[in-house]
Order: structure tokens, then sequence, then C-alpha cells
């Protein structure tokens, strides 16, 4: 059951659990410290988005061929600038910039690998619809490689992440990580005037089924028929299983996410023929998927890509995409059930 605690600051909570990891140097922590006063800076912007002249097109088209927004720019520098003089990184690598991000020589280097969607849900920013930024970090195998990595460090399966996280520039500003290895999914809600996240969801657990389904229907006409018998199935009448299913789809994959977490449920972006060119769905496994997927285990949930675990994924490229179904672990393995072709 979630807990309301009340003036634990996210510092506190992070330096307790710093204490309890007698191996832990500190570096980690002041990563973890560094990547928060990204966060409060880009929901500042955010909240201030219809104020000024942020807001708009910059015209230019990203890696991923989709249009650009201003304040998808901001948050990505936002995030490489303070993260880059740190100390703690060996590179970084953006949903934005097609390269990885390289430390500049003046800077010291660590061990850690910072992968990150500064701005998720950025068709949203004009219509005041919830956004967010979602963050993996992986620590370099070979340390020797630190001063000049390769993508080959940091091609890592999910699995290897040691932390990951989002925030959510919504009603209000939440930010949610985890460490694994069993310490938890905690949530904290950020105190604008006193500028501080304050825990607020303390051991989230997704139960272990829902009652609401996320995915963009109107590409029913690209699934193929497995696909489409998984979504009529969560749209059939059953009493038995509670069904139909309520649909639910904000758009920003984050908020479409953290709902379910709170509330049980799945989120499905399937592999479609919509663009031959991206026959695996829209998601990015390195800065989206992998992320997500180790919140969603770590809080009792599960991540599938339609046939087997998200995390266990060796990915071939920085830009790899995978179709997604995440969520409560009982829908997530029914809708692989369905994927995988053992039931129609
Ligand atoms: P981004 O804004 O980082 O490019 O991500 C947008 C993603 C994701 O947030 C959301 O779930 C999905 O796009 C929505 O795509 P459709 O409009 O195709 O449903
Ligand atoms: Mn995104
Ligand atoms: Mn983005």
């Amino acid at each position: 059951m979630q807990q309301k605690g009340i003036g634990i600051t996210i510092t506190q909570h992070i330096l307790n659990q710093q204490r309890e990891n007698p191996e832990a140097t500190g570096a980690f922590t002041t990563l973890l410290t560094e990547l928060l006063v990204a966060g409060k800076v880009i929901s500042r912007e955010v909240n201030k988005a219809g104020l000024v002249d942020i807001l708009g097109d910059t015209g230019k088209i990203n890696v991923q061929d989709e249009e650009v927004q201003k304040l998808d720019l901001f948050a990505n520098q936002v995030i490489i600038q303070r993260m880059q003089h740190i100390g703690q990184l060996c590179c970084m690598g953006s949903e934005e910039d097609p390269e990885l991000i390289r430390i500049p020589s003046d800077y010291p280097k660590g061990n850690y690998i910072l992968l990150f969607d500064p701005l998720d849900g950025s068709s949203n920013i004009d219509v005041n619809i919830s956004i967010g930024t979602i963050f993996g970090i992986y620590r370099i195998k070979d340390s020797d490689h630190k001063g000049n990595p390769t993508i080959k460090d940091v091609l890592q399966p999910g699995i290897e992440q040691v932390a990951a996280g989002y925030f959510i520039y919504g009603s209000s500003t939440i930010m949610v990580y985890t460490t694994g290895k069993g310490t938890g999914v905690h949530g904290f809600t950020l105190f604008p005037s006193v500028g501080e996240f304050l825990l607020s969801h303390k051991d989230i657990r997704i139960p272990s089924r829902g009652k609401i389904y996320s995915v963009n229907e109107s590409y029913v006409h690209y699934w193929d028929n497995k696909t489409k018998a998984l979504i009529e199935y969560f749209k059939t009448r059953d009493k038995e299983t509670s069904r139909p299913y309520t649909a639910r789809y904000v758009g920003s994959l984050v908020a479409d996410f953290h709902r379910n977490l709170l509330k049980g449920g799945i989120f499905m972006y399937p592999a479609d023929q919509k663009d031959p060119k991206k026959p695996t769905g829209k998601l990015r496994l390195m800065v989206e998927a992998n992320p997500l997927a180790m919140v969603a285990r770590e809080a009792g949930g599960y991540a599938s890509d339609g046939h087997g675990p998200i995390l266990d994924i060796s990915p071939t490229a920085l830009h790899q995409r995978v179709p997604l179904y995440i969520g409560s672990k009982e829908d997530v393995l029914l809708a692989e059930s369905f994927i995988s072709g053992k039931r129609s």
C-alpha cells in the first residue's frame, strides 16, 4: 500500500539509500542530485511555456525524422550542460542527438553512462498536457574505456541499468526513480515554493492486474491479426474477468505509464506497418522502453516486446525502436501470449 511521506526530501532519501549500501562512493548521489537540478530547470521552463516565446517548432527535424520543438532542444541542452561537468559520466546518449554525446576534454570522466529522452510527449507541449523526461543510467563495463567510450560500451541490455526513472511535468512535477535490487520505486513531488522534491509516493507497487488499456487505436489497420485480437480481448465483454477494460491514452508515454503504474493497466505501442522504415513501432529501446521497463519491474510489473522481456534485449543501435507492452504483470503476460501466438 502506498504511504504518504511528509517532509522527507529526495536528497535525504538518496543519502539514506547510500548509507545502506556500504560500497557506495557518493558518485551516484552526485549524479542523481545534478539530474534533479536539470529536472527543476526544465519544470520551470515547462510551466512558463505559455508565457514566453518558447513554444512552436524550430523548423528542424531530429534524428528520428520528427519535428523538434523548442522545448525539446532546451531540455536536451539543460541536461547535457548540467551533467557533463560533474565528473561522474563518461558519455551520454539522447533521443535528440544521433551520436553519443562526449564529455568535453577539460572535464573529468566517471564510470556512468546517462541515456535520456529529454522531453517525452512533445506534441503535447502546446496544449498543456503532461510531458516528461525519461532516463536510464548504466556503468561502463571496462573502466579503461571511460576516457574514450565507444557505442559498444553503451549498447548494454536494459537489465544492466543501475538506475532509471522519469520526471513528469504535469499538474505537479513528479520524479519517480529506482536503483533496482529490491530498493523499490519511489515518487517525489516538487514543492515549488521550497524548490525541493518531497517523498510523496513511497514504495510504489503496480497492481498485478489493471482495468486500463492504453494504445493508439487509430493504427488498427496497420496492425497484424495477433495485435488486433489482443486489443479486441481488452474490449470484449466478460463479467468474470471484469472486461471491457477502459481506454486511456494521453499520447505522452511517460504520463500514460505513470497513470498505469499507480492505477494498474497496460500501455501498448505495438509493431505496425504505418511506416515501412519503422516496422517495430515508434518507441526507442534505450531512452524510453528500458528505463520504464526497469521501473515497472521494480514495482512488480513487467515490460515485453511481445515475445520476451524488454530488459533482456541486446541493443544493436542507440536509436533502435521496439514494440512495447508495459504495466501490470498479468496484463502484459496476457499480451505476450497473444503476440507470440500462444493464444488467439
Ligand atoms: P517524443 O515526444 O519523445 O518523441 O515521444 C512521443 C511518443 C510517446 O511519448 C507517445 O507515447 C507516443 O509518441 C505517441 O505516439 P502516437 O502519436 O503515434 O500515438
Ligand atoms: Mn519520447
Ligand atoms: Mn522526446
